[in-house]
């Protein structure tokens, strides 16, 4: 899941690159570079840092081209460093003749690197990306179009690549298979790159490549032949993409001002509802929703536990039987297929691959109802499922999904009622009372916000711990996870969660004096087990960091701390917690000096499996 940018021009490209490898940072942010061709020669400038050193490398080096690529990383073969930073070469001295960029996993580079090794070629780098490179030389005939379109036929496993030769100054040829990518047009100049918003202010009119195709890119010319090697016309989209990075404003980093942004896209998403309607999820969603029978949700991380939160949900209300399935494992597992299944993905990105994979494969096994939760209306998600509701979080930054996630989970509410309406278990007066709290929801959430102060005295302690455990019961369980892998990720404290009454099985053992456990107490139907559950914590001597509703009657104690949250939401009470949780792991991460926004190892949108 790595980015790409690449450009045919009559103009220094450079800024174009470089600006467009800022908004694919997201996409991984191991190494970048960019290579050019100057004056007959192929040129680079690569940095493990971020782009803007390299930004800075190549401002110092006065490096400017008409043609050229660009790569923003994320390590899968080879550690971020300088020599496995893309683009490749190949040869790979300063006589290089091809450069060359990748997004995805070569699973036969093995094979491809040892036939290569045997023709002479010197490898510079673990990654399975210079095999490509080499290989592309290896066949390179003078035309690079055709070479590519022969070379992609050696290659196994999923590749968006973008390619130039030294040959052949004013020509850039780009492949997709299993990796998105995107070719932008310009009056006398053309572009490619992993997507939209990277050539935002620069063209809007643009062309979603599909699967097989390779295209070529010339000043004049756009010019794409699908997997059979047919010219193909492909639909040319106006679209205007968001241009990311937003002001901070008051906030120190992106994680924050998006957890308080919630109130208001929260509210954005559901801006509209004014009842409950199937067709808010697509012209042809009564007659699917009347036809299914249950419903396979499909998704990975937090976009996963937002699905498990809809399963209690949907079950409860609209009484039709969930499975939620992680879909990493889903697209590989042998599972027993039911046509009356509607399959629902959640993705705040609509790009992962694992889930855009899941979705393939039920569509495979016969399950063809599809509809997408998902945050971006121009993804590959959307455009495959046949429904959709679109999330109106706007560009998240920060790579710890936080207003993606509570979005999700005010579609899946809405979804769940609906389903319930077309089940015949939802009465008008039930779905005023619905549709009433779902609009008080923003004030509720900024309610929950304004603890941050107390929530920042708890994250000055977490700071100092290595462990944490997490619990809930009920609909809080998937937000006691969510509330684990927010920690996890952006502070680096292990954290691991528990629905409270399977402590007692294992877990208890964990706990003594210094183990930190967070539990989420709302005022609920289990609020008396979860008591005992905390008991069994205390006697052991855990510490107990409660958030509690204002009417759960838990008191601070010895041991006990207690933040309440002003009221008890019933069932749209996990998007009150989680927001609390959010907090917990963000000041956490702040204390303990981490990148916040970019931690180590991660990346916004994970387009490798
Ligand atoms: C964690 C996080 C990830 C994503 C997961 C799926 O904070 O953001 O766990 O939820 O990678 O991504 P999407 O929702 O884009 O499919």
């Amino acid at each position: 899941m790595c980015g790409i940018v690449g450009a045919v021009a009559q103009r220094n490209i450079t800024p174009i690159l470089i600006e467009g490898l800022k908004r694919l940072e997201y996409r991984g942010y191991d190494s970048c570079g960019v290579a050019l061709h100057v004056d007959g020669q192929l040129q680079r400038s690569r940095s493990t840092s971020r782009v803007a050193d390299l930004e800075s490398q190549i401002g110092t080096a006065r490096l400017q081209g008409f043609t050229g690529i660009a790569h923003t990383r994320w390590a899968t073969h080879g550690a971020p460093a300088s020599h496995n930073a893309h683009p490749h070469f190949s040869p790979s001295s300063e006589n290089a003749r091809i450069a060359l960029v990748h997004n995805g996993i070569i699973e036969n580079h093995d094979e491809l690197r040892s036939e290569l090794q045997g023709l002479g070629y010197e490898f510079q780098s673990q990654t399975d990306t210079e095999v490509i490179a080499h290989l592309v030389d290896h066949m390179y005939n003078g035309d690079l179009f055709d070479t590519v379109q022969q070379a992609v036929k050696r290659l196994h496993g999923a590749y968006a690549i973008a390619v130039f030769a030294r040959e052949e100054p004013h020509r850039v040829v780009a492949a997709r298979q299993g990796s998105p990518l995107i070719v932008g047009l310009g009056e006398g100049e053309n572009f490619v790159a992993s997507d939209a918003m990277a050539l935002a202010g620069t063209t809007d009119q643009i062309i979603y490549l599909e699967e097989g195709d390779v295209v070529d890119l010339q000043l004049g010319r756009v010019w794409i032949v699908d997997a059979d090697g047919k010219p193909v016309e492909r639909e040319v989209k106006t679209v205007h993409a968001h241009t990311g990075a937003a002001e901070l404003g008051p906030y120190r980093h992106y994680m924050q001002k998006e957890i308080f942004e919630q109130p208001r896209v929260v509210g954005d998403t559901l801006e509209g509802v004014t009842g409950i309607m199937p067709e808010l999820f697509g012209d042809n969603a009564y007659k699917i929703f009347k036809e299914i029978d249950r419903v396979l949700i499909l998704a990975c991380g937090t976009s996963y536990y937002a699905g498990v939160t809809a399963k209690y949900w949907i079950e409860s209300l609209a009484k039709v039987p969930v499975n939620v399935e992680i879909a990493s494992e889903y697209r590989y597992r042998d599972s027993v297929p039911n046509p009356n299944t509607l399959v629902v993905t959640i993705s705040q990105s609509g790009e992962t691959a694992d889930t855009l994979a899941a979705l393939k494969h039920a569509r495979a096994l016969g399950m063809t109802k599809t509809l997408t939760i998902c945050n971006v209306a121009t993804s590959a998600m959307v455009r495959e499922c046949e429904l959709s509701y679109i999330t109106r979080a706007g560009v998240e930054v920060g790579v710890a999904s936080t207003k993606a996630f509570t979005t999700q989970l005010a579609a899946l509410f809405l979804l769940t009622l609906t389903l319930a309406q077309v089940n015949g278990h939802l009465t008008d007066e039930q779905e005023a009372q619905h549709l009433k709290q779902m609009r008080h929801l923003p004030v509720a959430i900024a309610a929950v916000l304004a603890l941050e102060p107390q929530i920042m005295a708890w994250a000055d302690e977490f700071a100092r711990k290595e462990n944490a455990l997490f619990l809930g019961r009920g609909i809080h369980y998937p937000i006691a996870l969510e509330g684990a892998l927010k920690l996890k990720e952006i502070s680096y404290i292990h954290a691991e969660a528990y629905p409270a009454g399977e402590l007692k099985h294992g877990p208890l053992a964990l706990v003594t004096d210094e183990m930190p456990v967070v539990t989420i107490a709302p005022n609920d139907q289990l609020l008396e087990k979860l008591k005992s559950n905390m008991q069994e914590v205390r006697a052991r001597g855990g510490q107990l960091y409660v958030f509690a509703d204002v009417d759960s009657r838990i008191s601070s104690s010895d041991g006990v701390h207690v933040i309440r949250l002003p009221e008890h939401y019933g069932l749209l009470s996990p998007i009150l917690h989680v927001a609390a949780l959010q907090l917990l792991a963000y000041h956490t991460a702040l204390a303990r000096g981490t990148d916040v926004d970019k931690p180590r190892n991660l990346a916004k949108s994970v387009t490798v499996e």
